[in-house]
């Protein structure tokens, strides 16, 4: 049974691992929000599987849109006390080919719709007394990768602000992040991929379901355990 003071909002969860999430966080008792951008049809299929939960759009490249989203999912579903920033851009670029579109593009929506996402996720939060946000970043925002150099800053940016806002939001919230290793879904195992999956120690690619089963610890784990970032990749990032 979802317990309604568990309202949850997931962004980025019409697909992948978002959409792991939400299944996952709504069988276990959370009453879910599901956020997309684009894809509205795959939204509402999560929705059908997590009973029939909300679905909300916006694009979070603009700060106007997320002020609308948090609004709007305060009006409809209920205030949140918990925040699960998944969604995120990613490309591979050249760094010495970088355009400012190609930086904006992956910041915009990594970094800084994270960050927006947390303060208006902390606001409602902050007026029911506590709340706990879970920020994914990446394997990428510890370990350098030469073709996603933009990817990487924008991650290790996630995961310096996870650390910042538990303090600035103690003692009535944590903040934590979870950064997944290689996490592929269908079409997504290229020669580089299997590479990295290769060298990884566990000797396979991560699940979905181990993203979701991380994020849910933090959740529901000790309010003790704040600003940390659980890396989440089979020990790939240890070699
Ligand atoms: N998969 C991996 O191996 C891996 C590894 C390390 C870290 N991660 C991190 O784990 C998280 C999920 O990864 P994933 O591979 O499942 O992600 P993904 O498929 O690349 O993106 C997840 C969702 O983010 C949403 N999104 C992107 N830009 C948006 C925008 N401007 N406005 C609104 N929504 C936007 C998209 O929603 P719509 O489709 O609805 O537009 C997309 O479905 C990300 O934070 C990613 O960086 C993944």
């Amino acid at each position: 049974m979802a317990d309604p003071g568990r309202r949850v909002l997931v962004t980025g969860a019409a697909k992948r691992i978002g959409r792991v999430i939400a299944i996952e966080l709504s069988r276990r008792g959370f009453e879910v929000a599901i956020h997309y951008g684009q894809s509205r049809r795959e939204a509402e299929e999560v929705s059908r599987e997590c009973g029939g939960a909300p679905i909300f759009q916006a694009n979070l490249a603009e700060v106007r849109q997320i002020r609308r989203l948090f609004s709007e999912v305060r009006e409809r579903f209920g205030p949140l006390r918990y925040l699960v920033n998944n969604a995120a851009r990613f490309t591979r670029v050249d760094p010495l080919e970088i355009t400012e579109e190609d930086w904006d593009f992956i910041h915009d929506v990594n970094l800084k719709a994270t960050f927006f996402c947390c303060q208006e996720g902390a606001k409602q939060m902050k007026e029911q007394g506590s709340g706990r946000i879970v920020n994914i970043s990446s394997l990428g925002g510890v370990r350098p990768w030469a073709e996603h150099v933009h990817y990487n800053a924008s991650k290790a940016g996630v995961i310096m602000m996870t650390k910042g806002l538990a303090k600035a939001l103690a003692p009535q919230i944590t903040v934590n992040s979870v950064a997944p290793g290689v996490i592929p879904f269908e079409g997504d195992v290229d020669e580089r991929v299997q590479k990295m999956i290769d060298a990884t120690p566990m000797r396979r690619a991560g699940r979905p379901e181990e993203i979701a089963e991380t994020v849910y610890f933090f959740l529901t784990g000790p309010d003790f355990i704040t600003g940390q970032t659980l890396v989440v990749d089979g020990g790939l990032n240890d070699r």
